[in-house]
């Protein structure tokens, strides 16, 4: 499974990828929004930074809500480099626009996918990936892993090549039920990442090696 960080900060994700792990990014409106307040950057610049950063899709999402408007927005997202991915909401007008942009080369991402009939429609329209949004199918008690299950099983009833990229996770057993379910991708907010790292058990073990490693008062390298 592939690991994407999902943020528009620029620290978190350079140190996400100096750990060798980062597949990719994806960021929303919010987040980008979040960023330029904070940055004072505007979104192209903050884009053109991540793309430098991560060797790997790098999503950026269309604020239009008709076609025309996507596909314009899309084309200019993906001129800001060769590792973009058009994000597109789940809406008739979105996967016109889907369809357009595959036309024309450029990858995309349906996003604000709640149910697997979203997303076989996205996968029909020619979309790269979709993306369930688990973290809030649950906060309105439903069960947003069976979501991912399902979509995960249609995409293989028929061999449909749109990936699945599970989205709003909001914690480790997200992540780990994501991979088991066989998603291609899991989208993760930075301090999720982090806490896939953690173990306690990993914390008093390397305590105790090191502690008895001292006491040699030996180095392993001169
Ligand atoms: O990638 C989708 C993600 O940004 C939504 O996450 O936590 O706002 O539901 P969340």
């Amino acid at each position: 499974m592939k690991i994407f960080v999902d943020t528009a900060n620029r620290e978190e994700i350079e140190q996400a990828a100096s750990w060798g792990i980062l597949d990719g990014v994806t960021t929303n409106p919010t987040l980008l929004a979040k960023e330029m307040e904070r940055t004072r950057k505007g979104y192209r610049q903050i884009l053109e930074e991540i793309c430098q950063i991560v060797n790997g899709p790098v999503n950026g999402e269309v604020v239009s809500t008709d076609s025309k408007g996507m596909v314009r927005e899309g084309l200019e997202l993906a001129e800001i480099h060769e590792n973009m991915v058009v994000k597109v909401p789940m809406i008739p007008e979105g996967l016109k626009a889907v369809k357009r942009l595959r036309q024309e080369g450029i990858r995309t991402n349906v996003t604000l996918a709640f149910s697997p009939s979203q997303a076989l429609l996205a996968a029909k329209a020619g979309a790269t990936y979709v993306s369930p949004f688990v973290g809030r199918i649950d906060d309105k008690s439903g069960d947003g892993m069976e979501v991912v299950s399902q979509i995960v099983q249609i995409f293989q009833n028929y061999n449909l090549p749109t990936e699945v990229l599970a989205a709003s996770l909001r914690h480790p057993v997200h992540v780990v039920e994501a991979a088991l379910l066989g998603a291609d991708i899991a989208t993760m907010p930075f301090s999720v990442l982090q806490k896939l790292f953690e173990h306690p058990l990993t914390d008093i073990g390397l305590k105790q090696f090191l502690a008895d490693w001292e006491k040699t008062k030996q180095k392993i390298v001169g």
